[in-house]
């Protein structure tokens, strides 16, 4: 099995998940970044994520430096924007092919999942949507057990 977890985050909750996991499994690591920044104070990235996930709109994103061929199992992670992942999450999920990939998603939130993890095993058709993980912040505290994550991340190997 060879892994990859790819990650989007916006304020680092994510990131910070994200890099945990690669400590605890070793898999390569990869984060999407849009073309063009989210700039503004936080109420203004909050509204103008509303408006792209209502357009169902996929930002431009900056290219990988993984090649997701390369890999059988991917770990996605995202932040939860207006109930579903974020935009660029979107844009990447569409750019590839699933078929025959396995999928661990998690995501990030301050407690309102809504579909995200429905709307992961929708857009990546033809993949094996393995077990996700739902992990709450107040802000940047993690209110998730880490116990609770790492008995997750036991399951991806
Ligand atoms: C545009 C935007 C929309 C958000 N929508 C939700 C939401 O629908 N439900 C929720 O629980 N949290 C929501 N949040 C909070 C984030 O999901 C949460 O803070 C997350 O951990 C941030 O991850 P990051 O630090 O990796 O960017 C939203 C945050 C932003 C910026």
């Amino acid at each position: 099995m060879k892994a990859v977890i790819i990650y989007y985050s916006y304020l680092g909750n994510t990131k910070g998940i994200a890099e945990k996991i690669q400590k605890e499994i070793g898999a390569d690591i990869a984060r999407i970044e849009t073309v063009v920044p989210y700039e503004g104070d936080y109420n203004r990235v909050v509204d103008q994520g509303q408006d792209e996930v209502n357009r169902g709109y996929c930002p431009e994103i900056k290219p990988l430096d993984v090649n997701l061929a390369d890999y059988d199992t991917v770990i996605l992670g995202t932040p939860v924007w207006w109930y579903t992942f974020a935009p660029a999450m979107h844009t990447f999920l569409k750019s590839q092919d699933w078929s025959g990939k396995t999928v661990y998603p998690f995501a990030t939130n301050g407690g309102w999942i809504g579909h995200t993890f429905k709307d992961f095993s929708e857009a990546c058709k033809g993949a094996e949507v393995k077990e996700d993980m739902n992990i709450k912040f107040d802000e940047a505290t993690l209110r998730t057990s880490m116990k609770d994550i790492e008995k997750w991340i036991g399951k991806i190997c």
